[in-house]
């Protein structure tokens, strides 16, 4: 019976011992409730009193040497595969990470918010007016009957007779002076439709920021002086400004209003097409009848008003030569600003 104990402690070692070895399966092959040296232990009755003792003591020195080699070659194998994945999971914390991707803002709205800023700067507050709008805002109130040509030049989306695509910003100078008090001083940003063909300078949607201030006494220098500093703000103090006479039918007198080319200063490029000057804007005093339509005494109250196009301003600020750009979101463009 030594014989078989030595046997079946060499046997299970060396099964302990070997490459791949499956310890739970050798586990139960010897220590197992029908294992080898268990079969041993239920034969010790066949042994004398004096030969028990001492075959029992050797079988439990067996079962513990099995027990102890099962333990340490489980804690070898676990610590190996604790090492492997240390190597392979190993990372280089001295290497540059990697950037997150920041997104910005699209330069059309860059744009709007610079002039936004400058208006707010000298106490301007924004007001806001629908896209659907009503005929008589977008129109009549600003003294654009129907048949009237102007209409020709601002064609736009009707919904309904009387419901349309908003083809200005000027619309809201009617709702506010219908709400508000003078003294007035807004500028009102925003999408303007018109049916437009798309090309390089037209979309039928672009952007508008209007301009609108009503008190006692405001005057032409007023205006003036407010844009020259707008406009100096927005292209650099050198900027000259060049009032062109026009006719916009809710504004007397009118005018087109030109900068400086701000790249060349004047002289001419490719930029200002040659011609020094950059139309930027239209702009006015508040026609009478506008402001009567809005309740306000033109006996009493004087405004000036203006509207310029976002896209237009975005486009020379950073010469872009074709709007469609500013709506394709190609990010190969859109990453330049
Ligand atoms: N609404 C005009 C346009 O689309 C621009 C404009 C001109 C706005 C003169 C004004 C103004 O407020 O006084 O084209």
């Amino acid at each position: 019976m030594k014989a078989k104990l030595q046997m079946i402690k060499e046997n299970a070692l060396s099964a302990i011992h070997a490459d791949n070895a499956d310890l739970e399966q050798i586990r139960i092959q010897y220590l197992g409730k029908k294992g080898e040296l268990t079969g041993v232990l239920r034969g010790m009755g066949a042994l004398t009193p004096e030969e028990r003792p001492i075959i029992g003591q050797l079988a439990n020195e067996v079962r513990e040497e099995i027990e102890k080699a099962l333990g340490a070659k489980a804690e070898a194998e676990k610590n190996a595969m604790l090492e492997k994945r240390l190597v392979e999971e190993k990372i280089d914390v001295t290497l540059p990470s990697v950037a997150a991707k920041m997104g910005k803002l699209h330069p059309l709205t860059q744009v709007q918010r610079t002039i936004e800023d400058i208006f707010i700067g000298m106490g301007f507050s924004i007001a806001e007016g629908p896209e659907v709008e009503y005929d008589y805002y977008n129109f009549q109130a600003l003294n654009i009957p129907e048949n009237h040509p102007a209409r020709d030049t601002q064609d736009t989306f009707y919904i309904t007779e009387n419901i349309l695509l908003r083809s200005q910003t000027s619309s809201v100078q009617a709702r506010v002076m219908e709400q508000q008090k003078p003294p007035i001083r807004i500028i009102s940003p925003g999408r303007v439709y018109r049916s437009d063909a798309v090309d390089a300078t037209h979309s039928p949607l672009f952007h508008q920021v209007e301009g609108l201030v009503v008190d006692k006494g405001i005057t032409m220098g007023d205006l003036k002086g407010m844009l020259e500093t707008f406009a100096k703000t927005l292209f650099g103090n050198d900027t000259l400004l060049r009032f062109r006479p026009h006719h916009f039918p809710f504004t007397e007198p009118s005018a087109e209003v030109d900068v400086s080319c701000f790249v060349c200063g004047g002289k001419g490029c490719r930029v200002c097409k040659n011609e020094g000057w950059i139309e930027i804007l239209g702009a006015g005093m508040v026609h009478p009848f506008v402001l009567e339509n809005c309740g306000i005494d033109p006996k009493v109250y004087s405004g000036f008003a203006f509207g310029m196009g976002v896209e237009r301003i975005a486009m020379k600020y950073y010469g872009i030569d074709d709007m469609r750009h500013l709506y394709e979101n190609d990010v190969r463009f859109l990453k330049q600003f």
